[in-house]
């Protein structure tokens, strides 16, 4: 959420900062805006609302040859997307970009009466108080941040310049993550490692309560009580051509289609079908320990929410005397929640920075339960705060809407839920099933890429106008059902709801009329039949039915039908979402919308 860039060494500086702006432009996109300043100091502003393409069409007649310079994508929480409200805000001779929230900016705002607001936004309070201490240069410019930020209650990355010392760039951060580029004559800024990847794969990640002076050849690192702090630098694990689209039109459709390698990854070394087992070094729990795990809370938001929820089926079906329970991050850290001993938690996030699961990771260890990360963003906040944790390892996922990491964390979560089933000493017999789906997962991902992406992308095409949609599944097709309604709901700008086929009769079946389709998951299995009978309710009364089954003889007089692969039994509904996410896409792309940068919203949510 918010991109920020920054760089000092010898090469330009705009041109470092437009396409560093370009790579995290997935983070944000209301306005963005970059300062740099010359070897005087003498600072080149701009800014503009929309695009990065707009930004470089000012860029056009703006073009220096300066050597420092601060730059920033915005996704608006205080105030209107605009070009006033684009940072990088001004206050006396400093420039700042933030990520994050000041949430005392109105208290703050109130002793600052000298500074001359230009904006709506809490960022220009935060450059004014930084202002308020720096006094003009009077005092150095990592002590003013210093002072300021002891004041500041909220979330923040940072960067700030100022014209009197071009030579320096002071960044911070609580909450709002900051990597680091430590090049040759060169240090590069960014809030995501992506932005650095042309330039350096030497990274330091600035921890919370960190502020770090940056030079060309230096970074001294401090924290807020001025305490020195040894800077560890770390090589990036991504490669260029992860980040890139790589011939595909959208990088939403490049996400979708390389889930046979994304989840290979994520089963790499993990997985035994030979034996019938899985092992998972990274947690790092005894056999003890996970003998005596009595019940999983799975934290997450979105995406990762509902990955979360399915596993939480499939945990349920193979190990005794658990129970599961899956909350929604921002619901849950509220919560007075009381978390038995015996418990664990999973804290499910693609980008490993999402402020809400953040924020209940950190509650939930104060009550001393373990922590699990189940995370994609290797280095992120939450992968360095859990106790133990498994990278999904799907690589870089780009656009919004997040499909690749759902495969990937529903699938490492239940590999989890095995290893626990595995130390309580269920029987083979029980697990083996799951182990060899499992296994063969990968290989019919990509046969049912394969095979459904034509009738998929008609279907879509089919239904693309309609403005409602209700999702149906039931037990492990529910969890899907709600995935797709939301990536249809996030991509598409369709109303599209996910029910249990047996909630239709308790309520939504009244909706049911010509300006809706229904999406009804039909995995082969005990509850087909009941599913079935629910079809035909929705049926007798008009409904706009596309079926997605595994069932080979499946003959219900729907308007449309999508069959899977039927090998995959257990694991078929992980196969449905596949046509839900192609579904989604093709509908996007039919209606002529931004697929992979939806309106109002942004990848990885670091604020509340
Ligand atoms: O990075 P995270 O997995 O923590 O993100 C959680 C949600 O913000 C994310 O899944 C969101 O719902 C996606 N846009 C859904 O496609």
């Amino acid at each position: 959420m918010c991109g920020i860039v920054g760089y000092i060494g010898n090469k330009n500086a705009q041109n470092f900062l437009i396409s560093g702006l370009k790579r995290l432009e997935y983070r944000g996109y209301d306005s963005a805006g970059i300062v740099t300043l010359n070897a005087e100091g003498e600072a080149t502003l701009l800014r503009a609302k929309g695009k990065i393409l707009n930004l470089e069409e000012k860029l056009a007649a703006n073009k220096r040859d300066d050597k420092i310079g601060i730059g920033h994508t915005r996704w608006a929480t205080h105030g209107e997307p605009s070009e006033t409200n684009a940072h990088p805000h001004r206050a006396g001779k400093i420039y700042l970009v933030h990520n994050g929230i000041i949430e005392n900016y109105k208290e703050l705002k109130e002793n600052l009466k000298e500074h001359d607001f230009k904006s709506q936004t809490d960022t220009e309070v935060l450059a004014a108080l930084i202002n308020s201490f720096y006094k003009d240069g009077e005092y150095p410019l990592a002590n003013a941040v210093v002072q300021a930020l002891k004041l500041v209650k909220g979330t923040y990355g940072i960067a700030v310049v100022s014209c009197l010392s071009p030579d320096e760039i002071v960044v911070a951060r609580s909450g709002s993550p900051l990597v680091i580029g430590v090049g040759h004559d060169e240090t590069l800024l960014a809030s995501d490692a992506s932005a650095l990847l042309r330039h350096t794969k030497r990274a330091i990640y600035l921890n919370d309560g960190e502020v770090a002076l940056i030079r060309k050849n230096s970074v001294e690192i401090k924290t807020l009580n001025a305490e020195p702090v040894s800077a560890k630098v770390e090589e990036i694990e991504t490669n260029i051509a992860a980040i890139q689209k790589g011939g595909y039109e959208h990088f939403l459709l490049k996400e979708i289609m390389e889930q046979p390698e994304s989840l290979m990854e994520t089963l790499r070394g993990r997985v035994n079908a030979k034996d019938g087992t899985v092992r998972l070094g990274g947690p790092g729990l005894s056999e003890e320990k996970l003998r005596g795990i009595k019940h999983l809370v799975i934290v997450g938001c979105g995406t990762a929410y509902h990955a979360g929820l399915l596993a939480g089926y499939y945990i349920e079906q193979f190990t005794p005397e658990i129970t599961v329970e899956t909350v929604i991050a921002s619901e849950y850290r509220y919560r007075n929640a009381y978390i038995p001993k015996d418990s664990v938690a999973l804290i499910v996030s693609q980008s490993g920075e999402t402020a809400d699961t953040l924020a209940c990771l950190r509650e939930i260890k104060k009550q001393g339960i373990p922590t699990i990360g189940i995370v994609n963003a290797i280095g992120s906040t939450i992968a360095r705060e859990v106790d133990g944790g498994t990278y999904v390892h799907v690589g870089p996922e780009i656009s919004v809407a997040s499909t690749k990491a759902f495969t990937s964390q529903a699938i490492a979560m239940v590999m989890f839920g095995l290893t626990i089933a595995q130390a309580k000493g269920v029987k083979s017999s029980m697990l083996r099933p799951y182990v060899e789906e499992i296994a063969k997962l990968p290989e019919a991902v990509r046969e049912t890429l394969d095979s459904t992406h034509d009738i998929v992308k008609n279907v879509a095409e089919k239904y693309a106008e309609y403005e409602h949609a209700i999702y149906l599944g039931r037990d492990t097709a529910y969890p899907t059902a709600m995935e797709g309604a939301l990536k249809l709901k996030e991509i598409a700008y369709v109303d599209a709801n996910a029910y249990a086929f047996g909630e239709l009769k308790h309520g939504p079946l009244a909706l049911v009329d010509d300006r809706f389709f229904e999406m009804a998951l039909l995995p082969e299995g005990e509850l087909y039949e009941k599913a079935v009978s629910n079809v035909q309710e929705v049926l007798a009364r008009g409904g706009h039915i596309v079926a997605v089954t595994n069932v080979e003889d499946f003959d219900l007089p729907v308007e449309s039908v999508i069959k899977i692969p039927a090998e995959i039994r257990l694991f078929a509904p992980i196969l449905m979402n596949l046509v839900s996410q192609l579904f989604a896409y093709y509908a996007t792309v039919a209606k002529g919308l931004n697929v992979d940068q939806p309106r109002n919203l942004a990848k990885s949510v670091t604020v509340e």
